[in-house]
């Protein structure tokens, strides 16, 4: 514990009290992985699915007999899985039954500014609203989250994240693994108290030590030997991860931020900083029945705290399997010559009290840049807190974009498109192609997607215009 330094000599009482501040122990991989409740349309019409969602306080069940409070869509923490198809829109009536302002963002999603949850565009306690998702994009493991002004890293933190599937039938023709072999893992950390309760501190990221999956810790899954699909959301404020299966072993990327890569790409591990999402095929064929296979969190060494996340059970003899991972997955768009370059500085404020953007905090009302719909433009992202050795990373609404390269290097293809979010590692620069190729316009946020820093400012405003 924090207070305990070294060679400091503690009175009995305080010594029991730092140590009661240490979170009840769930045996590692005693708990089923849970999977979030896929939410069923209350109606649907020849067009459309409409949904409706409660944003509440409720309690989870983290700890063994103790109800851990929690924010909560529909009372599920994380919040219930969507699953939308290309071409048939999604309505979701969000009501806002906590004391606290909500906007809900579909991360990801090509939307219209009246229902992408700009800051500013809150749900007041007690009020409803509707927001409208065209679906019209490829299929994608997209995300909705909260984005209330100043207090979205909270409440995020606190629980308000889901996992948003878009299928398609181009990608059903490819026969990869579906069904229940096609799983979310929503992954974030948290601190917890002596209670198993929350604790939240903005910009903590160092005592959020324990880490969950789909909101349990150290789950367990019994899987078959054949292929499973995993869709991997970092849905942590502020925690890089670098995935891996201990005994090591490759896994096949099929997918970014935003949707299919052109072709898979076999990996040994995938990193994934806050926001960013990735879709890995693992055959669990060649590994003997019996074997547990852990995912883990390398990115800090040995030493990354709650470094095991999850485990799979190999069970059983092969089974037939009749997904396939095909070696072209799909063509992917040419976004053009850039018609504009600018550069975007992400850096602590010269008084060292916040985040910024180009120096500024974020006023949800100015206007910090146009751009023109339809044209391409190449944004240089120049992280400039290499003296703090602080991380950022850089997401735009509305839009996929391709990252060309990071510190002068051009980056693989399996973090190059489609992308939302990109990192921007301590004193790095990181060059992003972004056609702005949405029917909608209007103003749209970009910010870093540690919302510990977003919550701090580092947040600006674009308007796309007609
Ligand atoms: Cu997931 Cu504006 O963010
Ligand atoms: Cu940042």
């Amino acid at each position: 514990s924090a207070v305990a330094g070294v060679g400091m000599v503690l009175p009995a009482q305080q010594l029991a009290s730092a140590l009661s501040d240490d979170p009840p122990v769930v045996t590692p991989f005693s708990v089923p992985l849970p999977i979030p409740p896929v939410l069923r349309p209350v109606t649907s019409s020849r067009s459309a699915d409409h949904y409706e969602m409660v944003v509440t306080p409720a309690t989870a069940r983290i700890f063994p007999g103790l109800d851990t409070r929690v924010l909560t869509f529909n009372g599920s923490f994380p919040g219930p899985t969507i699953r939308s198809r290309r071409g048939r829109a999604a309505v979701v009536k969000v009501t806002n039954k906590m004391s606290t302002p909500a906007a809900v963002h579909l991360h990801g999603a090509n939307v219209a500014p009246e229902s992408d949850g700009h800051p500013l565009d809150t749900i007041d306690p007690g009020a409803s609203r509707l927001y409208h998702y065209p679906n019209s994009q490829p299929a994608a493991t997209l995300w909705y989250h909260d984005h209330a002004h100043h207090v979205e890293a909270e409440q995020v933190y606190r629980g308000l994240t889901g996992a948003y599937i878009i299928s398609d039938s181009e990608t059903d023709a490819l026969r990869l693994p579906s069904g229940e072999f096609d799983i979310p893992l929503v992954i974030r950390d948290a601190q917890f108290d002596g209670d198993g309760q929350l604790v939240w501190k903005l910009d903590d990221f160092a005592n959020r030590k324990t880490v969950l999956v789909n909101g349990a810790i150290q789950p367990t899954h019994k899987v078959k030997r054949r292929k499973y699909r995993l869709r991997l959301i970092n849905a942590a404020n502020s925690r890089p991860l670098r995935l891996a299966l201990n005994p090591a072993s490759d896994v096949i990327q099929i997918a970014s931020d935003g949707g299919l890569l052109g072709r898979p790409v076999t990996r040994p591990e995938v990193e994934l900083w806050p926001a960013e999402r990735a879709e890995i095929v693992i055959d669990f064929s060649k590994f003997p029945s019996g074997t547990n296979v852990i995912l883990e969190n390398t990115f800090n060494g040995p030493e990354t705290p709650g470094r095991q996340l999850l485990r799979f059970e190999v069970t059983g003899s092969v089974v037939a399997d009749d997904s396939v991972v095909p070696a072209k997955l799909r063509d992917l768009e040419d976004l053009g010559t850039p018609t504009v370059t600018r550069r975007i500085v992400l850096a602590r404020d010269p008084t060292n009290t916040f985040y910024a953007i180009d120096g500024k905090a974020y006023d949800p009302k100015r206007i910090d840049l146009t751009v023109k719909r339809g044209t391409t433009e190449l944004w240089e992202v120049v992280n400039d807190d290499g003296q703090y050795n602080f991380p950022h990373s850089i997401h735009l609404h509305l839009v996929q974009f391709r990252v060309l390269e990071r510190a002068g290097q051009p980056v693989g293809e399996w973090e190059a498109y489609p992308k939302d979010t990109a990192r921007v590692p301590a004193g790095q620069t990181v060059k992003i192609l972004v056609k702005f190729d949405s029917e909608f316009t209007g103003v749209y946020p970009f910010h870093c997607h540690f919302f510990d820093h977003s919550s701090m400012a580092m947040m600006a405003n674009m308007q796309v215009l007609p």
